[in-house]
């Protein structure tokens, strides 16, 4: 199984290899490289046992690596700059190509450092997450958090190549996977009716990780992202629908911080789904909400604050707070992305309160 997808943003092209064995794809490039790369690597694979092969131990062993602690808390200015001082001590001229493997973690900070750097190298993406692989690697969006703000500083960056080897989804946790999925869903709910009726139909072979379906989910998402990205690089219309979930997410982010110990960010985007189904079958009095929910529930993303491990009360008014801080509010209300029939997505300002209300309600037991 490969697909090699040709990512166009504005002229620049570059190949996205999908397979089931896209690290061979990688070694082979590697070679041409003639040792002229550096890789930043997600420390995950410190660990033999996550290796999906043993070309891929092989890769790590005969080149020069810094391994990254992924997680959150590390996605910083210190880190981008333990990145550049790499860079630095490698010596390193314009032409020398920066692989990073991890998640969207690794793949923003590193692709934010190499996007800087000599005023930019060759970059080359190679996502080990469910997350990464089909939304962060995807879209030139680079970044790293500051003073408690996701991805405050950031630039758009392309790579010259990316190479998706599907097997590393095997040792993701259970977790982790869920939260990319929830990216998947997102897209299908918005534009996609026909990945909508797949990922119903094929919702246990995608969590068994049966090869063929998860190479065909994750090609069908990746060519929805790159279409939707690709037409308008900066935040068109097209690419604000892809904020679906995202306006009553990010509140949710914002009242539990940056850590996502409690909250990932695909479980913000699940509850944020269900609370703007809410929105739209009251406001035009539909009944989207049920369906929605059952898609999001059969791959074991959160629907309802009880699904999660939280003990706190959440206080609905800090929640509507944070929609109020959000640079999504305009004189006409508060901008949602909403869905009225699966495979459609429309933007739409709210200004009853109420309502709003009663959509985050739908989310708190
Ligand atoms: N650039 C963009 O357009 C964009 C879009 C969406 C999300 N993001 C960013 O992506 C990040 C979230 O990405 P993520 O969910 O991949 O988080 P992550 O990079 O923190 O990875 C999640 C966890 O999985 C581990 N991991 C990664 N690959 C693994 C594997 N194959 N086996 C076992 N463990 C593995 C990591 O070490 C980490 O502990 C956030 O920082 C977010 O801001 C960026």
């Amino acid at each position: 199984m490969l697909s090699i997808l040709e990512a166009n943003f504005r002229g620049e092209k570059y190949p996205i290899y999908i397979s089931d064995n896209a690290i061979k794809h990688l070694s082979i490039h590697l070679q041409s490289l003639k040792n002229n790369y550096l890789i930043i690597c997600d420390d995950v694979f410190k660990n033999k046992k996550k290796h999906p092969d043993d070309k891929f131990t092989n890769i790590l062993k005969n080149s020069r690596v810094l391994y990254y602690k992924a997680g959150i808390k590390n996605k910083t200015s210190k880190y981008a700059d333990k990145i550049i001082q790499f860079f630095y001590k490698n010596n390193i001229s314009r032409d020398c190509a920066i692989i990073s493997i991890g998640g969207g973690v690794v793949g923003d900070i590193v692709a934010f450092a190499a996007s800087i750097y000599h005023r930019g190298l060759k970059l080359i993406h190679v996502p080990t997450s469910m997350t990464s692989m089909i939304d962060s690697s995807i879209g030139g969006k680079t970044g790293f958090n500051r003073y408690d703000v996701v991805n405050l500083c950031g630039t758009y960056f392309h790579p010259k190549s990316s190479f998706i080897d599907t097997r590393f989804l095997k040792t993701l946790s259970q977790r982790d996977f869920s939260s990319g999925l929830a990216e998947i869903i997102k897209k299908a709910i918005i534009f996609d009716e026909e990945l909508f009726d797949y990922l119903i139909k094929n919702k246990d072979d995608i969590l068994k990780l049966t090869p063929k379906i998860i190479y065909e989910t994750i090609v069908k998402s990746v060519k929805i992202k790159l279409l939707i990205t690709s037409s308008d690089e900066k935040e068109s219309n097209q690419r604000l629908l892809l904020n679906y979930g995202h306006t009553f997410g990010q509140a949710l982010e914002g009242y539990f911080g940056i850590n996502q110990k409690f909250l990932t960010h695909g479980e913000a985007v699940s509850l944020g789904i269900i609370a703007a189904s809410k929105l739209v079958d009251k406001k035009y009095k539909l009944n989207t909400l049920n369906t929605n929910k059952n898609l999001l529930k059969n791959f074991k993303l959160p629907t309802n604050f009880s699904d999660l491990k939280i003990k706190n009360k959440i206080n609905i008014n800090n929640l509507i707070k944070n929609l109020n801080n959000d640079k999504k509010r305009t004189i006409h209300g508060i901008r949602f992305i909403v869905s009225k029939k699966k495979g459609t997505g429309q933007i739409i300002y709210e200004k009853n309160k109420d309502l709003i209300k009663q959509s985050f309600k739908s989310i708190l037991s």
